[in-house]
Parts: C-alpha cells; sequence; structure tokens
C-alpha cells in the first residue's frame, strides 16, 4: 500500500552547509561485483584512508545491511531490487547529510545500479565494478558459499545460478585479480582527487 497525504518537509541546514562544515564534499562510491571479488575488503580500506584524510565515511555492507534492515529480503530478482532500492535510499540519505558513502553490494542488476545514480545527482554516484573472473572468487571462496552453491545447498546463488550483469560505464574498474589491495585503493583515493572530491 503506498502513503498518501504525505508532504515534503525542507530544513533549514542544507548539504552544502553540512559539506562546508566538513571541509569535504558527499558522494557515493558504489561497489558492485561478485561474491568474493573484495568489495567488502576494498570498503572498509578505503573507508580507513579516508579517515587518514579527515573525512567522515560510512560503509553499507551487503551481509551487514541484511542482517537488520534489509533481514526481510532474500536473494530473489524482486528482492535483490528491493535490497538495492532501499540501499539507494539510505545512500542518498547519507550523501545529504555530508557523509562519504561506501555502499558494498553485489548489485547485479544493470537496471537497479542505474535506478540508485537516477536517485543522486551525476556528480555524486560514483559506480566502482570491483571486477574478478569468477574462477579466482569460487578459489578464494571466503566463506564457503560458492561450494555449498555448487552442490545446490544455496539458490540463486550469483555468477552460479543467478546472473551478474557487468557495468558498461562504471566510473572506476578495480581488477582484484590483478592488483594488489594497496594500489586499488590508492587507484580509488587518486580518482576522488583528481576529481575535486577531497583535497
Ligand atoms: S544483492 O545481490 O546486492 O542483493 O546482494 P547483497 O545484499 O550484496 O548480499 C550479498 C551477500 O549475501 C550472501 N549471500 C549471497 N550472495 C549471492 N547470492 C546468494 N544467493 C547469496 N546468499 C547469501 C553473501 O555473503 C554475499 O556477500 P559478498 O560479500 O558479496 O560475498
Amino acid at each position: 500500500m503506498k502513503a498518501t497525504n504525505v508532504v515534503w518537509h525542507n530544513t533549514k541546514i542544507t548539504k552544502e552547509d553540512r559539506q562546508r562544515l566538513n571541509n569535504h564534499k558527499s558522494c557515493v562510491l558504489w561497489f558492485t561485483g561478485l561474491s568474493g571479488a573484495g568489495k567488502s575488503t576494498l570498503a572498509t580500506e578505503v573507508e580507513r584512508e579516508l579517515y587518514k584524510y579527515g573525512i567522515l565515511a560510512y560503509v553499507l555492507d551487503g551481509d551487514n545491511i541484511r542482517h537488520g534492515l534489509n533481514k526481510n529480503l532474500g536473494f530473489s530478482p524482486d528482492d535483490r531490487k528491493e535490497n538495492i532500492r532501499r540501499i539507494g535510499e539510505v545512500s542518498k540519505l547519507f550523501v545529504d547529510s555530508g557523509l562519504f558513502v561506501i555502499s558494498a553490494f553485489i548489485s547485479p542488476y544493470r537496471e537497479d545500479r542505474d535506478m540508485v545514480r537516477a536517485m543522486l545527482p551525476k556528480s555524486e554516484y560514483i559506480e566502482v565494478y570491483v571486477k574478478c573472473s569468477i574462477d579466482v572468487c569460487e578459489q578464494r571462496d571466503p566463506k564457503g558459499l560458492y561450494k555449498k552453491a555448487r552442490v545446490g545447498e544455496i539458490k540463486d546463488f550469483t555468477g552460479i545460478s543467478a546472473p551478474y550483469e557487468e557495468p558498461t560505464v562504471p566510473e572506476l574498474v578495480i581488477e582484484t585479480d590483478k592488483q594488489d589491495i594497496e594500489d586499488s585503493v590508492k587507484k580509488i583515493i587518486t580518482y576522488i582527487k583528481n576529481k575535486g572530491y577531497i583535497e
């Protein structure tokens, strides 16, 4: 059921005021990629690096969010869409609050990622494709999920029994099977520095 008779309230302090106070811009770094590609590891390291620069950042991670806000969602295409829609909305609120958001979700469907892109001004959505071959992800298998998916213990597993649609025009591609974590973090920080998000 849709909410009716709801009216938007403007507050007196704007996103720009909060950005001035923080002394940096706010935006979403949207990490997408297969399970085991390294999204969470990279997100954690980028958050730590940004902290060193005095940037207020916050990681929204698939596994964590599915423990709370999205605990009622599974992995069907519709549930994944709702998962990504909610996180898109949460990311937008966090950006409005003046934070750097690092969202790490498989977000396998192009249409769902584009839905989030469309929620934000162009400069506030940076799609980062955390690219890694399925073979390497499966070898890493940090949580033993690929093994379970192969024997049918997990249904609709991305890359095995559910699709992953590669980004066509991501702002950044990080190949975690070709470069180490340090270089990957450096590449992301260099990008956001060059684009003027941080000094
Ligand atoms: S999605 O597709 O964006 O809605 O997924 P996300 O919210 O990022 O959650 C992915 C994590 O859930 C675990 N998991 C699965 N992943 C993919 N497919 C299936 N069926 C599945 N079941 C559980 C898994 O730990 C994912 O975490 P990562 O960090 O990607 O490995």
